[in-house]
């Protein structure tokens, strides 16, 4: 209803006396209907909320999570801590953008690249960071199987909330989730082959003590763990989300 009314979540309750204005009520009962067909809220708003951002969201995007604030948060927590503040940072696999538009306005310093295969979601960002008036980012079309060649390092943060979800599992996510694109939620067999190939990516592109953070799923922090101390980094920590789950992943490129 706070949305049909253009008000906020708690506003709408004040006005519970006053009459609804004309469409209103139709506008509410047609979104309400979406939802029962368990279409994904954001989709049926057209919005999602995101660290005090509201983004555009819809079908061919995912919609942005609350453990995906927890990983930005942690990031951001630990460079402001220890530093150094970072000039250059890719978000891999951007979807609405909302990694990359959080840092960008975290760092207005820094330039940053997100990229993702899919054109709803290149298409998405664009708007989402355009809306957020932002300068300092460039949203680029790649495939995270297909790397730039001969890569040099060359940034500070390497950051991704990557499909994880184990092939097999799919089936049996709740329907809201099933009407997300299939691809950013696959992880293919053991849900890390995405995540294998972020680390890949980091291990060649990042600075000596840059930072790679990634989402990960519940119950893959260990194999997580060994991915990243075999393709050389150090300083691996698993963090919990805001559920208390392990979820997020930080770790340091050692020298190479
Ligand atoms: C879990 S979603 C994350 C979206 C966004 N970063 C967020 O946290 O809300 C994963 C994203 O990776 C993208 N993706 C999947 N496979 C990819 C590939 N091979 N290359 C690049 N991006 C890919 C998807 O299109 C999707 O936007």
């Amino acid at each position: 209803m706070a949305d049909c009314l253009k008000t906020g979540r708690f506003d709408w309750l004040l006005r519970s006396q006053e009459l609804l204005p004309p469409g209103a009520a139709g506008l509410f009962w047609r979104k309400v209907e979406r939802r029962a067909d368990r279409i994904p809220l954001g989709y049926v708003l057209g919005n999602q909320p995101f660290l005090g951002v509201s983004l555009r969201v819809g079908p061919g995007v995912l919609v942005p999570r609350p453990s995906t604030e927890d990983l930005v948060s942690s990031a951001i927590g630990l460079l402001k801590s220890e530093g150094p503040l970072p000039s250059r940072i890719l978000d891999i696999g951007t979807g609405s953008g909302a990694i990359a538009i959080a840092l960008a306005k975290s760092f207005p310093e820094a330039r940053v690249v997100a990229t993702d295969i899919a054109a709803a979601a290149l298409r998405t960002a664009r708007l989402n960071a355009r809306a957020a008036g932002l300068k300092n980012i460039r949203i680029l079309q790649e495939d995270l199987r297909r790397p730039p060649a001969g890569e040099k390092p060359w940034a500070d943060l390497v950051i991704s909330n990557p499909p994880y979800i184990p092939t097999a599992e799919i089936a049996s996510l709740e329907p809201e989730v099933r009407r997300e694109p299939r691809r950013a939620l696959d992880g293919g067999p053991d849900g890390l082959d995405a995540i294998a190939r972020v680390i890949g990516r980091a291990a060649r592109c990042l600075k000596i003590k840059g930072l790679v953070a990634l989402e990960m799923g519940f119950g893959q922090a260990e194999r997580v763990r060994c991915l990243l101390r075999r393709q050389g980094f150090l300083d691996v920590k698993v963090i919990k989300d805001s559920e208390g789950l392990d979820r997020i992943a930080l770790a340091r490129r050692g020298a190479r």
